[in-house]
């Protein structure tokens, strides 16, 4: 699907020639004197049509207006919010299987978040997944405009929001796929992908490789499947040699049964979602890959499946990690840790500016925030006000956990440097606390999107999130590398046993 940002005022959108075209009308419109400023105005005082966001009327073949469908959409005082309701209201639209070039024109002036939320609501309304259901009716829509007053004052939001549009859709589509069309294998190939574009590079490290890292941790998840793990590591290179790039780690468990300790059968179909947070990775290189940014970021994923077999740990047995401390797993399905803390060491070699990790880690987690605010834990404050300030900006909220030492008790055993898992109370908590001895001497953060990354029920599908907040913090990086990862003078001391 393409985007087009265009000058355009209502009186032009009048003769835009499309098969649908969206009005957005704000409380504060100034009717014109053309024939869809006439009704407009002749809608609001027969009070058939109202300005408050979600309130819309639909009209076909409209006369003197050269678009096939028309709707009318109220954007209340035309924020972000308002035009995301309105969007949503209206999502039906979008997905008529005859409209393929569609036009959204503000009749007011609008703000560049507010051009955001229409870029991401068209795409949110159309977005299908089809790749396991051939006979789903696939997107049809093919061209989107957006109009507005002045192009030059929301040029860079429109840019930035196509591109994450391109990124959550990306993520939307691996995370949905199902575990037998997701392998690890398959995802390395999706990884690979992506190097087509410019300044991405691919590696993909197998159990050779892995085993000679001595990433034990990470092996013992993988040791019940038959499924061959795979490290994956991607590289953005928009900056300076010099400058020390960002580590992305996403869990990428292709499937999640629980192991030895297993699942109850209920719901397990969504544990194919436990990749979710290496599918955010992989859609982070897609937006970055449109928009060049003058960075340098790394992605890592460990890929593998959690399976029960003859071969699969056990709970009790004890693994050492590449980082050489022990680790008692004393539930099986405490997995995604240990895949990640492998990774996490691996990450220490890029001599990272901050290191943040994406997992859908917790059961826990979905009982603290639910569907609505990532749990966000972070081992120094600017990076915590960073992360917490891209996520009200980009609209993929996320909420700072805290990390204190005691929460790390429960994790102490006789029998290894610690368990994998400390008792149910606060378990998204002790989940990050096993993490944080894995990173030592650079900001960490770790967004347990266990809640926030896929939708159950009817709606059942991966949301994209969080990349759009990576993708908001990592520009921010571009644009004032100091203000989003603090420089390393600035840097309290490793949190780490304090
Ligand atoms: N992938 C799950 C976490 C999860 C569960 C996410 C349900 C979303 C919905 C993770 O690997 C897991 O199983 N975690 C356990 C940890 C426990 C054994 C300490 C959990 O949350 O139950
Ligand atoms: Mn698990
Ligand atoms: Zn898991």
């Amino acid at each position: 699907m393409n985007f087009d940002l265009k000058t355009l005022g209502v009186d032009g959108a009048v003769t835009e020639k499309c098969d649908l075209l969206v009005l957005l009308v704000s409380e504060s419109f100034v009717p014109g004197s053309d024939a869809l400023s006439d009704l407009v105005t002749q809608a609001l005082k027969a009070k058939d049509f109202d300005a408050k966001p979600g309130k819309h009327l639909q009209m076909y073949q409209p006369q003197g207006v050269a678009a096939r469908r028309l709707v009318l959409a109220g954007i209340g005082h035309g924020d972000a919010r308002s035009v995301r309701q309105a969007m949503a209201s209206i999502a039906a639209a979008f997905k008529q299987a005859t409209v393929k070039r569609a036009v959204v024109c503000f009749a007011s002036s609008a703000a560049g978040s507010a051009v955001a939320a229409a870029v991401q609501g068209a795409a949110q309304a159309s977005y299908v997944y089809t790749t396991t259901k051939p006979k789903a009716e696939a997107r049809t829509l093919a061209r989107v405009v957006i109009g507005v007053a002045d192009v030059n004052a929301v040029i860079d939001a429109f840019t930035h929001s196509t591109a994450v549009v391109a990124g959550v859709e990306y993520a939307r589509e691996w995370g949905n796929r199902p575990a037998n069309h997701a392998t690890p294998s398959l995802l390395a190939g999706a990884a690979k992908a992506l190097t087509k574009h410019p300044r991405i590079q691919c590696k993909v490290m197998g159990p050779p490789e892995v085993s000679r890292l001595g990433m034990g941790a990470f092996m013992a998840v993988a040791q019940g499947s038959h499924e061959p793990l795979r490290l994956i590591e991607l590289r953005y290179n928009g900056g300076a040699k010099t400058q020390a790039p960002v580590v992305l780690v996403g869990k990428g468990i292709t499937f999640d049964t629980g192991g030895i300790s297993i699942k109850p059968a209920s719901e397990m179909d969504e544990m194919k979602f436990d990749m979710c947070g290496a599918a955010s990775v992989l859609g982070v290189f897609r937006a970055l890959a449109e928009l060049q940014p003058a960075i340098n970021v790394v992605g890592l994923i460990p890929a593998c499946e959690n399976m029960p077999d003859g071969h699969a740990i056990k709970p009790g047995d004890v693994v050492t990690s590449m980082s050489g401390q022990t680790i008692e797993i004393l539930n099986t399905d405490a997995e995604g840790r240990l895949v990640l803390c492998d990774a996490l060491t691996y990450a220490a070699r890029f001599k990272p500016s901050a290191v943040l990790d994406i997992a859908t880690l917790t059961g826990a987690c979905v009982i603290a925030l639910g569907g609505v605010r990532t749990g966000m834990f972070a081992s120094d404050d600017a990076l915590a006000n960073a992360l917490m300030a891209a996520g009200e900006a980009s609209d993929d909220l996320c909420w700072r956990m805290p990390l204190d030492e005691d929460y790390a008790e429960g994790l102490k055993t006789n029998f290894a440097d610690m368990a994998n898992v400390a008792g149910r109370p606060g378990g998204a908590i002790s989940a990050a606390k096993f993490l944080q001895k894995f990173v030592e001497g650079v900001p960490w953060a770790h967004l347990d999107i266990a809640g926030t990354a896929w939708k159950g029920g009817a709606a059942k599908g991966a949301t994209g999130r969080p990349v759009g907040l990576l993708v908001h913090y990592l520009l921010g990086m571009a644009a004032a590398p100091d203000a989003a990862a603090p420089k390393a003078r600035q840097r309290k001391a490793p949190a780490r046993g304090a």
